[in-house]
Parts: C-alpha cells; sequence; structure tokens
C-alpha cells in the first residue's frame, strides 16, 4: 500500500508536469484528487487494510492528498497568469509609438498688436476703457459733429440694424464722447481700443471689420506738441528708436487742426522704395486737436479745456510692421497665416 501511494504520487507530479492548459488540468484533477480519483479512492481502501497498518497508511495518504492537492493549485494559478498573459499580448497597445503633440494656440496677430499698443500707452499714463461696437446714429456721428446730411458720412458708412438708429460703428471715436461724459471734469487719457465695421468692398487694405485704438486727452493746457510728442514716443516704440515723425495737414469732423501722421519708410529709410510708394513715408494714423463742438458735447467747456485725440488701425501697423500683402488674411480663419506669427 505504502509503496503504491509512492508511485502514485510520482505519477501524478510527472503527469501535472506536463498539463498546459486548463482542461488538460482539469482531467488530471478528476484522474487523482477528484471524487473518485486514484488518491480518493486509496483513501477510501484504508479501512480495509489490516488494523496495524492503517496509521502508517492513512498518514501517507493524507500527505500524497495534500501534496497533489497544492501542487494543483500551484499549476493551476500558473497557467491562469499564462493565459492572462497571453490575452494582454494580443489586446496589447504598443506604448512606444510616439506620441501626438498637443497643438498650443497662439494669440491672433490682432491680439499680439493691441497688446503691444497697450503697453506702450500705459507706460504714458494712458487708461484701457472699453466702448460699445453697436452704437446709435448720433454717438457714431452727429456727436462727432457729422451731421445727416454731411458728405463725410460716404467714407463712414456702415453696416444699419432694423432698430432706427442703430448702427456697427464705423470707428472708435464715438467712445471719446463716452469717456468724456463717464469722467467729467476730470483730465482724461485713455485709450479705446475695439473693433469697428466697414460698408465698403473687401480689398487688399480693406476689410468689413477691423480693430481701432483711439487716443483721447482731455485737460487743460494741452496742446497739439503733447500729441506730436506722445505719437512720436509710440511710433519709436512700435517701430524703431530712430523713427522720425511728420504731421501732414488733414481734415475730420471731429478734430480742429487735424493731421495724419506718418513715420518714415521702415524699410528704406526715406530714401524711397516700393513699400512706401517711393514717397519715403508711411502713414500710420489720423489724429488732430479735439473740436470745440465735440468737447462741448462731452460736457467739457472749450474755452476752459483742450485735448487732442487719434485713431490707429493695429493691422494697418501690423501690415506694415510684418510686410503683410492682404489684410484679409487677418480674419480668414486661416491657421497657416496665424502661426507664423507664434
Ligand atoms: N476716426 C478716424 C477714422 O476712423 C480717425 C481719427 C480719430 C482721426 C481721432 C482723428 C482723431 O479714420
Amino acid at each position: 500500500m505504502l509503496e503504491e501511494l509512492h508511485r502514485l504520487r510520482a505519477q501524478a507530479e510527472e503527469e501535472l508536469q506536463a498539463v498546459e492548459d486548463l482542461a488538460a488540468l482539469d482531467a488530471w484533477r478528476r484522474t487523482y484528487v477528484g471524487k473518485n480519483g486514484l488518491v480518493t479512492q486509496a483513501l477510501r481502501g484504508i479501512g480495509k487494510l489490516p488494523p496495524d497498518q492503517r496509521p502508517a497508511a492513512g498518514q501517507l495518504a493524507n500527505e500524497v492528498r495534500q501534496t497533489l492537492e497544492s501542487a494543483f493549485e500551484a499549476r493551476q494559478a500558473a497557467l491562469q497568469q499564462r493565459a492572462l498573459d497571453e490575452d494582454l499580448a494580443k489586446g496589447a497597445i504598443d506604448v512606444r509609438l510616439p506620441g501626438r503633440p498637443p497643438s498650443v494656440g497662439t494669440l491672433h496677430l490682432s491680439t499680439q498688436t493691441l497688446r503691444e499698443i497697450y503697453a506702450i500707452f500705459a507706460q504714458m499714463g494712458f487708461q484701457v476703457l472699453r466702448s460699445r461696437e453697436v452704437e446709435d446714429d448720433t454717438t457714431n456721428f452727429q456727436l462727432l459733429n457729422i451731421p445727416p446730411h454731411h458728405p463725410a458720412r460716404d467714407m463712414w458708412s456702415t453696416f444699419y440694424t432694423t432698430t432706427p438708429g442703430a448702427l456697427l460703428r464705423t470707428h472708435t471715436s464715438p467712445g471719446q464722447i463716452h469717456a468724456m461724459r463717464k469722467h467729467y471734469p476730470e483730465p482724461i487719457r485713455v485709450i479705446l481700443p475695439g473693433k469697428c465695421y466697414r460698408y465698403e468692398q473687401v480689398t487688399l487694405r480693406s476689410e468689413h471689420m477691423f480693430h481701432q485704438v483711439e487716443g483721447l486727452a482731455v485737460g487743460r493746457n494741452i496742446t497739439m506738441a503733447d500729441l506730436k510728442g506722445v505719437l512720436t514716443n509710440f511710433a519709436r516704440q512700435m517701430f524703431g528708436a530712430e523713427r522720425k515723425l511728420r504731421f501732414r495737414p488733414s481734415y475730420f469732423p471731429f478734430t480742429e487742426p487735424s493731421a495724419e501722421a506718418d513715420i518714415d519708410c521702415i524699410l528704406c529709410a526715406g530714401a524711397g522704395c516700393p513699400m512706401c510708394k517711393y514717397t519715403g513715408w508711411l502713414e500710420i494714423l489720423g489724429a488732430g486737436m479735439v473740436h470745440p463742438t465735440v468737447l462741448r458735447n462731452g460736457g467739457y467747456d472749450p474755452d476752459v479745456y483742450s485735448g487732442f485725440a487719434f485713431g490707429m488701425g493695429p493691422e494697418r501697423l501690423a501690415i506694415l510692421k510684418h510686410r503683410i500683402t492682404d489684410i484679409r488674411n487677418f480674419f480668414s480663419g486661416d491657421v497657416r497665416f496665424l502661426q507664423q506669427f507664434p
């Protein structure tokens, strides 16, 4: 009996080594340690042995059963692990693939230019003030000294709404009226940035929508020399310390006198080239002394106060600075254009 058990154990262990899958393992279990397995039968047979042989045989049979049961469990665990490993390997993601780089956005060139402008005027004490894009005829035109019949309305034609008198502002100049009415009788030093709209043919140089930055200073004893000083400082910080600024007489209904400001050409420094159309100068903005009527409309007595105002287009400035040939690029939504200005 004892020999028989030793042999059984050796045989079972050997066979277990050969078991390679869970189905074969189950068969092995039934053969040896299952309800009718060989070890189980041997245990049952112990009762039929002569009494003096029973204790030794019983002890060994139990030992064999325990050994085989733990061997079974170990093999089962190993096979399950192997099956799991194989499964994982089959559905595995190859983590060695290079990742897709997240695309990081950049600020729009208009925004970048606006911020450059804010920074320069902030140094000179100008605060940024916001004004509405949907204006009324009164503020966009009439309070700026442009009555209904005035021919200047031609160049400031815009988009009208179904509400009588409500329109999209053609310039940031109506912000002058809001600023004055808000701050009277304080001195004012503000810039008013924002979008403007014009009803006109879209070309290389003009868009339906664009930005402007209005500047306004109101106080006592403000002169055109202050205006020229502020704008010269701006032009030099924006376009280079060696820049020259010149005023050309011009006309705006809301300033008197009015001027257009040019800088010497940033490409040829005044010598004449295609960029400046051989004039040596590049126009950068319109400006002037706030018209007495406009001061009065803002609540300021023109006999006591004076002021200057200017209006510039950041897209136009960026076109000059970066030699952009078509203003339509700004709002076409083509990232290939925008990515050139990270
Ligand atoms: N509002 C004028 C324009 O749109 C520019 C300007 C602003 C001129 C302020 C003088 C003073 O062209």
